[in-house]
C-alpha cells in the first residue's frame, strides 16, 4: 500500500507530533510526515522534526494572535501541497483556519482536543474541566469545519479525574490518551474507512466499501 502523506501543523512541544513520527517510523501506520510547519520559529515541534529528518518549515502568522492573515494562511496551503501532503493534523497549532484553508483540505483536515467536545472548546479545556468539576474528562480527534473544535468527531477517549488533580496531572494523562486515538484516527483514514456523514463520522469495517 502507497504511504499516506501527511503534513503536520504545531504550535508548541510537539508530542503528538512524536507519536505520529513514531508511529510511522516503526511500522504501525502506513504514512509518512512530509512536512512539519509551525507559526512559532523556536517551537519544539520543529525541533523534533529536524531530528527525525522532515522537512520543518516556520511560516510567519502575520499581524494576528489567534488567526493567519490570509494571505500567510495561502502559503501554508501552497506549503503543503508543494509536499504532497493528503491529510493535514493540527497538532497543538494554536490558529483558527478560514475557508480557503478549510476549501483545500475539505475532508482531510484533523485536529486533536483534550476534552470531551462539545464540551470545553477553545483553551485551557483540561483546566476547564477541572473547574466545572467534571467527573470524566478525555480528549477528542475531530475533522476540521469552520467552527471551534465543532467538527465531526472521530474518535474520543475518556479519562476520569481524581479528586486530587492539577491541571497538569490531568493534561498528563489525557495526552497519553491523545497519543493513542489521534494515531488510530489517521491509521483509519489511511485504510479509507472514515466516512462523513453529515455531523457524525461512520467507521468502517475492515474491507466494507464506503
Ligand atoms: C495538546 O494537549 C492538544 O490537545 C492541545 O494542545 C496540546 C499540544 O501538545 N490542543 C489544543 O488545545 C487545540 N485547541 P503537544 O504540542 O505536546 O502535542
Amino acid at each position: 500500500m502507497n504511504k499516506l502523506a501527511l503534513g503536520v501543523l504545531a504550535s508548541g512541544r510537539g508530542t503528538n507530533l512524536q507519536a505520529i513520527i513514531d508511529a510511522c517510523g516503526e511500522g504501525q501506520l502506513p504514512a509518512e510526515v512530509k512536512v512539519v510547519v509551525s507559526d512559532v520559529e523556536d517551537s519544539f515541534a520543529l525541533e523534533r522534526a529536524r531530528s527525525a529528518g522532515i522537512p520543518a518549515v516556520f511560516l510567519a502568522p502575520g499581524k494576528y494572535k489567534t488567526k493567519l492573515e490570509p494571505e500567510r494562511e495561502m502559503e501554508y496551503v501552497e506549503c503543503l501541497r508543494r509536499h504532497g501532503v493528503r491529510l493535514v493534523l493540527l497538532a497543538g497549532f494554536m490558529r483558527v483556519l478560514h475557508s480557503d484553508f478549510l476549501a483545500a483540505f475539505q475532508g482531510r483536515l484533523m485536529n486533536i482536543h483534550p476534552s470531551l467536545l462539545p464540551s470545553f472548546p477553545g483553551l485551557k479545556a483540561q483546566k476547564q474541566a477541572l473547574e466545572r468539576g467534571v467527573r470524566y474528562a478525555g480528549c477528542t480527534v475531530h475533522f476540521v469545519d469552520e467552527s471551534v473544535d465543532g467538527g465531526p468527531i472521530i474518535l474520543q477517549a475518556v479519562v476520569p479525574v481524581e479528586h486530587d488533580d492539577s491541571v497538569d496531572s490531568l493534561s498528563d494523562r489525557i495526552l497519553k490518551e491523545e497519543h493513542r486515538i489521534y494515531c488510530e484516527a489517521i491509521r483509519l483514514f489511511a485504510e479509507g474507512r472514515l466516512q462523513i456523514e453529515g455531523r457524525r463520522v461512520r467507521i468502517l469495517g475492515r474491507g466494507e466499501k464506503a
